[in-house]
């Protein structure tokens, strides 16, 4: 089949990829000249497990191309995928500028009937106005599909290879019958392709996500409850996940989730079920729960240098890992970026490490004007050199099992925070370390009394001090 798909990020990009992979020629179309001259040199925007080499691969096979050129593009498509990006409004609602003006683009220049697939996240409704405005300008018939994407960053070709499932919301035998057969070579191995209608298709994945946030959340706030009664999240997690209704993924507390999804479509969807008279009380507390739990590592920063009398106005702190998550160098609603810039702007010094993260960093900090308040370290043990205090804050493969005695000669304090819970409190508290971590307190690492910033109606829990002995 003739495939085209319009948007070069993660989505678009390994949509296209991946299609091409099976034999269909697909070209890629972004607006970003400069973005498609580098494709053009196999040179990606992002970086992505495998998906270098199967662009490289599909490429050089004459299956896989990019271009600026949307009408010339558009000539032969039997399948158009719109894959641009859908990111906030002030008021945290999906900013649909770039589909729609995608749609009327389609609609002038359509020359066949075809497929136009919605791969962005868009709200319920979206596909209904796709339809009117390519409707306005169109010459030819058309049959729209939503095809939610359920990737997740640093696998999201593996995601998109061997889906759990493929949701897609059709409303024509044609359309139907196209759409199987493009995703008939990923569903193989017995995973669903799931039918249903459009407005369906679309809520599916905002609900996706919308339960994953929650799961995440509720792990998080547990957690902190840990910290209080002295229990330990590690146990609490595991004692939950074997429930067979529950299961044992995404259970996993941490410094409140980010990335380019999760943050924004729960807001987004926050704010249709306020638009529609549907109000999402649990989503809108889970979205507004997050927030306060990004403070979550500089609270404990502050607290652990507190209980060691250092100020954290001139301290150095160590900051191991940049992206939201592994695998991927997006920075996107990262929590250690929330960790620095409340560190930079209380006078702090930040010295960060991170395996892919580093440029990307370097781009997001270089209108500061911070001097050496900000360094990146070339290694992770660079970092932690002469540092008051080691943050983890970002779960890299490559930071579970270090040379912890190095880390303690490196370090000018043996203060660590570790906000993804990689190490052992056991053996830290063994090694001399002060050993803070997220919902699990022992005898070694008590609690750390942090103050998160709380909504009006708990804000009469009294006060504590700091109550750290290591
Ligand atoms: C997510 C969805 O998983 C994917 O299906 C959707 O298409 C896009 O949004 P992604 O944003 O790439 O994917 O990341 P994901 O791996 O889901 O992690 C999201 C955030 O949750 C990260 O910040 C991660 O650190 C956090 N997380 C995840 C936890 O804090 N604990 C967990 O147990 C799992």
């Amino acid at each position: 089949m003739h495939i085209t798909v319009i948007g070069t990020g993660y989505v678009g990009l390994v949509v296209g990829a991946c299609l091409a992979e099976t034999g269909h020629d697909v070209a890629c179309v972004d607006v970003d000249a400069a973005k498609i001259a580098d494709l053009q040199r196999d040179v990606l925007p992002i970086y992505e497990p495998g998906l270098e080499e199967l662009v490289r691969r599909n490429r050089a096979h004459g299956r896989l191309a990019f271009t600026t050129d949307l009408p010339a593009a558009l000539t032969d498509a039997e399948v158009v995928f719109i894959g641009v990006g859908t990111p906030p409004g002030s008021d945290g609602s999906a900013d649909l500028s770039h589909v729609l003006a995608v749609a009327e683009e389609i609609g002038r220049h359509l020359r066949r009937e075809l497929v136009i697939v919605i791969k962005s996240t868009v709200p319920v409704g979206t596909a209904a106005r796709v339809a009117e405005v390519v409707a306005e300008h169109a010459r030819f018939p058309f049959h729209l599909c939503s095809n939610p994407e359920f990737l997740k960053e640093g696998a999201a070709v593996e995601d998109f290879l061997r889906p759990d499932r493929v949701v897609l919301g059709v409303e024509s035998d044609y359309a139907r019958s196209v759409m199987a057969e493009l995703y008939a070579p990923f569903v193989r191995t017995g995973k669903p392709i799931l039918f249903m209608d459009i407005a369906s298709a679309e809520l599916t994945k905002y609900a996706a996500n919308a339960v994953l946030a929650t799961r995440i959340t509720l792990m998080n706030e547990l957690a902190n409850l840990c910290e209080r009664v002295g229990a330990n999240v590690d146990h609490v997690r595991r004692g939950v996940g074997s429930d067979g209704r529950i299961g044992p993924a995404f259970l996993f507390p941490g410094p409140g989730y980010g990335g380019s999804c999760f943050p924004k479509d729960v807001k987004a969807l926050v704010r249709t079920g306020l638009a529609v008279g549907a109000p999402l009380r649990v989503l809108a507390a889970v979205d507004e729960a997050n927030e306060r739990q990004q403070r979550v590592l500089f609270e404990k920063v502050r607290a652990a240098l507190a209980a060691a009398d250092v100020p954290l106005e001139g301290a150095t702190v160590a900051v191991w890992g940049l992206a939201f998550k592994p695998q991927t160098d997006d920075l996107r609603e990262s929590p250690a970026l929330a960790l620095g810039d409340a560190l930079l702007a209380a006078g702090a010094r930040v010295v960060a490490h991170d395996p892919v993260a580093m440029s990307a960093a370097k781009r997001r900090y270089a209108d500061r004007e911070l001097g050496d308040r900000l360094r990146f370290a070339p290694t992770s043990y660079d970092a932690a050199e002469g540092a008051d205090v080691l943050v983890v804050a970002t779960d890299w493969n490559e930071y579970r099992h270090p040379n912890l005695a190095r880390i303690r000669a490196a370090l000018a304090r043996p203060i660590v925070v570790d906000g993804r819970n990689l190490w052992d409190p056991a053996k830290l508290a063994a090694l001399g370390f002060a050993y803070y971590s997220i919902g699990r307190v022992t005898a070694r690492a008590p609690e750390l009394a942090i103050a998160l910033p709380r909504p009006v109606a708990a804000a009469d829990a009294p006060p504590t001090v700091p109550s750290v002995a290591v």
